[in-house]
């Protein structure tokens, strides 16, 4: 039996769906029997969080007339076509038809390809996803967001795609690495930033509980980001506008990434440190108070995570990794600041000049 702490709706109409959170809900047979209804499932991990979790989510699937495991290398450096390619080769090889259903177990990259997989298979089946990392749990479990990489860019080939449900274990996080936590703790104080400030204060005052993994603590800042997640996806799937707050901090954080190569710095760190910047530029505009730049470098801090971009990227460095950002529309820089402490505004009038000062 799990013990099922919240339940939310991702509100889209036809495409909504329920996030379950709570404890052992990956090994609840009955909930996954409300969302992996027929007979056929695809199960697409990693090896290192299959070896940990596949046999408890076998167990609650029951008896299945066509089970495949597809185990992927772990590594952003799989998240590519040929990755993709080879889940398809053993689900053919199989004999999935389109009544089968694809589960993501593991992080947000299995999460992010097996969504792409799920959305192109016999042009669609259905999708659920069992996010392991808290950064999958609060992020890219949420929103139908789906892709994989190409070697001149991140997330470049992909597709829009709900899944079914998102079923969350909060246990699952016990095994999770200390640095892979942090990362995810960026997102969850991104959501404080740009749209919740008394989540935000609540962070502020909760944070040694959420490092101690606390149960209850963990459930709680799930709960709100994921609440916070599905309310922007509802005004905005496609991201033609709100959407893109929950970019805060990414234009920055994409350029260290991608000039570190993918896998040196984790996400949520390099968001971490695009966050800072953000929340620095928004203060020198004079939106937010200087003292909340000081208080967020130290909650960052005390998250554990970076708050220096690496060393040798220079400013104009930053600045030309950051004009290939996916929101540059016209040849303008779209940036995500804080109009307020809660309050996130999209900018396209960020000046080279301002950068320049901001990252030297
Ligand atoms: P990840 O999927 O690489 O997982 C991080 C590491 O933790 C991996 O080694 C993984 O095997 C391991 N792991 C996962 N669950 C574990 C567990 N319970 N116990 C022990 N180890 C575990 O990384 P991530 O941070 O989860 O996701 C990053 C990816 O998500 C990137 O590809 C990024 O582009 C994507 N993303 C997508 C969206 C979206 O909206 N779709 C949003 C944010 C990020
Ligand atoms: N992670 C950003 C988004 O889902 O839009």
């Amino acid at each position: 039996m799990s013990l099922l702490m919240h339940t939310l709706h991702v509100d889209l109409q036809e495409r909504s769906y329920p996030v379950y959170i709570g404890r052992d809900v990956l090994s609840d047979p009955q909930l996954l029997a409300r969302h992996v209804s027929g007979p056929q499932v695809v199960v697409v991990s990693n090896d290192t969080v299959a070896p940990l979790y596949m046999d408890k989510l076998r167990t609650a699937l029951g008896e299945r007339s066509l089970l495949t495991e597809v185990i992927l290398p772990d590594g952003e450096a799989y998240k590519t076509l040929d990755t993709l390619a080879s889940i398809f080769d053993q689900v053919m090889a199989a004999g999935h038809n389109r009544t089968t259903t694809f589960v993501a177990l593991g992080g947000g990259v299995v999460g992010d390809i097996t969504g792409f997989a799920a959305a192109c298979y016999q042009r669609g089946v259905n999708f659920v996803q069992v996010p392991t990392t808290l950064l999958a749990q609060v992020d890219s479990s949420v929103g139908g967001k789906t892709a994989v990489n190409h070697p001149m860019g991140k997330n470049m080939i992909g597709a829009f795609y709900q899944p079914r449900a998102v079923l969350i274990d909060t246990n699952s996080l016990q095994t999770l690495p200390r640095r892979e936590l942090a990362a995810g703790l960026a997102e969850v104080i991104k959501y404080g930033l740009i749209c919740d400030e008394p989540f935000y204060r609540w962070l502020q005052e909760q944070l040694p509980k959420l490092l101690a993994r606390e149960e209850a603590a963990l459930a709680e800042a799930i709960e709100r980001s994921c609440a916070n997640k599905a309310q922007v996806v509802a005004a905005d799937e496609r991201e033609g506008g709100l959407r893109a707050i929950l970019n805060l901090g990414h234009t920055f954080g994409h350029a260290i990434e991608t000039r570190q190569g993918y896998g040196q710095w984790l996400h949520g760190e390099a968001v971490a440190v695009g966050m800072l910047l953000a929340v620095e530029l928004s203060a020198r505009r004079g939106l937010v108070p200087a003292a909340e730049v000081a208080a967020l470098r130290e909650l960052l801090l005390a998250a554990g995570l970076p708050v220096q971009p690496p060393p040798d990227m220079s400013p104009e460095i930053f600045i030309e990794l950051m004009g290939r950002d996916k929101k540059v529309v016209d040849g303008r820089l779209r940036l995500i600041l804080l109009a307020a402490l809660g309050e996130a505004c999209i900018v396209d009038d960020v000046t080279p000049g301002e950068l320049q000062a901001l990252l030297t």
